[in-house]
């Protein structure tokens, strides 16, 4: 055979290897695998990588950030994020691992709101309330992606939510971007534009660990919120509408301690709770630090947001394993929910979630992993 013919019978096996793995690489820091489908629609996976050689892994299902690894003090990378590493575990409805939540994240009591003099009604999904955009919200939805710069590992996700999907009014075309920096940031931007006057609540999901192991608790770790105040909440954590001081209460980590140092003084297994943040406009500010002894890790959030649901994962059980096989069980992770307060349509002293046709709904959010 000549030699020209054998090259070009390996160029072609190369390229028929290739996409037999499914596996593209597309723009600056990213490659992307087919993951499935679902409602008839591809699934993919997406892993950004950046220069420090810190991978995330983002699904267009439900925007989810399926996994995040990095290093740790003594070197050894292990990831800190609950996930799954294929779409079966997503499918089965774990409770919001990595998610975008929307179109409103957190609770609207009773599932019900006015706008103006229009009354609308949510599906509700918990207990009696809507939590987290209802039965099918932007988590369990597959989203549009696409890698979007030619320098920075760059994911663009769009989702069109139809003026009445779970009964929300107006159609919202929504779009969320992913950053991962080489300064190991994970930076979270999201835009959303409406036809007819809606109700908005935009935040991610993601379960941390710093640990890098969930049979380690979360309970260790150090946190410091800057915040003086928050939303007490009734039995169904709807809040009360109070603005309350965190001043002598265990709600009070304005300075950092430990998370499990008064814990066990909060009725409902942990903290499921809203921080009035102290920040006082809309600009992008550091209003969190998380630490983690045993290994060395930081994790630091900023935001626009005015406030932030820490969340305790109380509701963890043991019955999901992730794909390492631990199980995952109460107080194995924790969430750092940057948004609005829940329950603000019904509360006319939080700041407004309503948004209105011709106006762009912007927020940022950061969280920034480092090693002290
Ligand atoms: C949020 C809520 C919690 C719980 C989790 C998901 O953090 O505030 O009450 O619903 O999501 O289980």
């Amino acid at each position: 055979m000549k030699k020209t013919t054998l090259f070009s019978i390996a160029i072609i096996a190369a390229i028929f290897l290739t996409s037999c793995n499914n596996q593209t690489t597309t723009k600056a820091g990213i490659t992307k695998v087919a993951w499935g489908t679902t409602d008839g629609k591809e699934v993919f996976l997406f892993t950004l990588t950046n220069a420090k050689g810190v991978q995330v892994k983002i699904s267009n299902y439900g925007a989810t950030v399926t996994s995040w690894v990095s290093p740790d003090i003594n070197n050894k990378a292990s990831g800190i994020v609950l996930g799954f590493d294929s779409l079966s575990g997503y499918l089965a409805k774990p409770p919001y691992f990595g998610a975008v939540v929307g179109r409103y994240g957190n609770r609207i009591a009773k599932g019900k709101f006015k706008i103006d003099t229009a009354q609308y009604t949510l599906a509700t999904n918990n207990g009696s309330n809507a939590l987290h955009g209802g039965l099918k919200g932007f988590d369990k939805q597959v989203w549009d992606a696409t890698p979007a710069s030619d320098s920075t590992a760059s994911l663009l996700l769009s989702y069109i939510s139809k003026d009445g999907e779970e009964g929300y009014p107006g159609n919202l075309k929504v779009t969320v971007l992913y950053t991962l920096t080489d300064d190991n940031e994970l930076k979270i931007e999201y835009n959303a534009t409406t036809d007819k006057a809606t109700v908005l609540n935009l935040t991610n999901h993601s379960y941390f660990n710093l640990t890098g192991d969930v049979n380690n608790t979360i309970l260790d770790h150090t946190l410091m919120i800057d915040a003086d105040n928050y939303t007490p909440v009734d039995t169904t954590l709807i809040p009360t509408g109070e603005i309350k001081s965190v001043k002598g209460t265990p709600f009070d980590f304005t300075k950092a301690k430990k998370i499990g140092q008064e814990i066990a003084a909060v009725s409902g297994g942990g903290y499921d709770h809203n921080w009035v943040l102290n920040k006082k406009d809309s600009s992008l500010q550091k209003i969190v630090e998380l630490k983690d002894a045993i290994s060395g890790r930081t994790l630091e959030v900023f935001t626009t947001q005015p406030g932030v649901q820490f969340y305790t994962g109380n509701f963890l059980d043991g019955t999901i394993s992730i794909s390492d096989g631990k199980k995952i069980n109460q107080h194995a992770a924790l969430c750092l929910e940057t948004q609005h307060f829940p329950d603000s349509p019904n509360e006319p002293k939080f700041p407004t979630t309503l948004l209105l046709p011709g106006q762009q709904f912007h927020s940022v959010t950061v969280y920034k992993l480092s090693l002290k």
